[in-house]
């Protein structure tokens, strides 16, 4: 669906009165802005959607004063920091990662999955981890195959929301997200874990700051141990030092090289189920598709596929799932370009 036909079907359900359908649409276009990377709206979106449903479910009677009233207020401030809660179904066979992280990854999930050995053994478990490096490599994507992999719910908190809206307010909040999800037995993935540091470069309030990176050294140095959090960065450097000691482990998520993109060409093309139409120039294209992440790559590979598919329609009875080599080849060419990479 294009974000029209979101447009279209809103309006529809918003004026047949039907409750059901519009948040169904409401959620799906929520989530096709985060697969298109569409952050800040679908940020935007997912809060006037909460916003209503609270109102909806504060109509019912509450006593002020009472346990239910506090909780409710409790409840509202933390989910508006959280940006989603989710299980996830993805395991590794939806991710390419080079062999190294892997398995490092391998090993994390054995803490956990084997976290019995290391009680016998009076040994620690290790439930810090960082996911670092480009961007579009799969840090958010590795982040749903370690929930995925130990079958746990996930909250995401976006660092960025929090610090940009009430810095003020931080250490309290993100004190609160750590004690629920420890409660729920959720792991916490905190992305945009540099934009702390990016407060102290805008020269905002920098004592605050330093407030709200105790308070997450403090939330990391007493995290329960089967609780686990997961911090991702594009930009490391821009992590404060004592933070990034408290990771147990640190993983890089770097640019494929044509191994990878191979991997990731024949995940995208769903094991076999598309085949290209030249088939002899595809690893001159892969060659040069190198340099792009992987999200940029598969964006083209898949634009290609459906373009294949409508330059055939009203043309040939049988629709065949056969790629256009050179339209891919274009696509890759005009991604270089737009993102200044030749
Ligand atoms: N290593 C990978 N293997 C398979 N698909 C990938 C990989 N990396 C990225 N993708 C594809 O690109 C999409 C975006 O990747 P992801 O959100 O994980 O990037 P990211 O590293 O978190 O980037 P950012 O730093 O911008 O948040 C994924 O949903 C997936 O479709
Ligand atoms: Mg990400």
């Amino acid at each position: 669906m294009s974000q029209y036909d979101y447009i279209k079907d809103i309006a529809k359900f918003g004026l047949e009165n039907d409750q059901e359908g519009l948040l169904t649409v409401l959620n799906d276009l929520i989530e096709y802005s985060k697969k298109s990377k569409k952050i800040n709206f679908a940020i935007q979106l997912q809060s006037i959607l909460k916003e209503a449903i609270h109102q909806k479910q504060s109509k019912s009677l509450t006593k002020v004063g009472s346990d239910t009233y506090y909780n409710r207020i409790e409840e509202r401030e933390v989910g508006e920091l959280i940006l989603e809660k989710l299980t996830s179904d993805y395991s590794f066979e939806n991710i390419v990662v080079e062999k190294t992280v892997k398995k490092q990854l391998d090993y994390f999930l054995m803490e956990h999955q084997s976290a019995e050995l290391l009680r016998k053994f009076d040994l620690p478990i290790s439930n810090k981890v960082l996911l670092h490096g480009e961007s579009g490599c799969g840090k958010t994507l590795a982040s749903y195959v370690i929930a995925g992999e130990l079958k746990k719910m996930m909250v995401v908190v976006n660092l960025g929301a929090i610090v940009s809206s009430k810095l003020g307010e931080t250490s309290k909040n993100l004190a609160k997200i750590f004690k629920k999800a420890a409660l729920e037995e959720c792991i916490i993935f905190i992305d945009e874990f540099d934009s702390l540091g990016k407060v102290r470069d805008y020269n905002q309030d920098h004592g605050e700051m330093k407030r709200v990176v105790n308070t997450i050294l403090q939330l990391f140095d007493y995290l329960p141990q089967d609780s686990i959090v997961i911090a991702a960065t594009n930009q490391k450097e821009m992590v404060d030092e004592a933070l990034l000691r408290r990771f147990d482990l640190s993983i890089e998520f770097a640019l494929p090289d044509t191994e990878k993109i191979k991997e990731l060409v024949k995940l995208t093309l769903k094991n076999g189920q598309f085949k290209f139409d030249k088939p002899n120039s595809v690893n001159l294209i892969i060659k040069f598709a190198q340099g792009l992440s992987y999200y940029s790559i598969q964006k083209t590979l898949v634009t290609a596929i459906k373009r294949s598919l409508f330059d055939q329609v009203g043309k040939a009875e049988n629709i065949k799932s056969t790629i256009s080599t050179s339209v891919w080849r274009e696509l890759i060419e005009e991604e270089k370009s737009a993102l200044g990479k030749h």
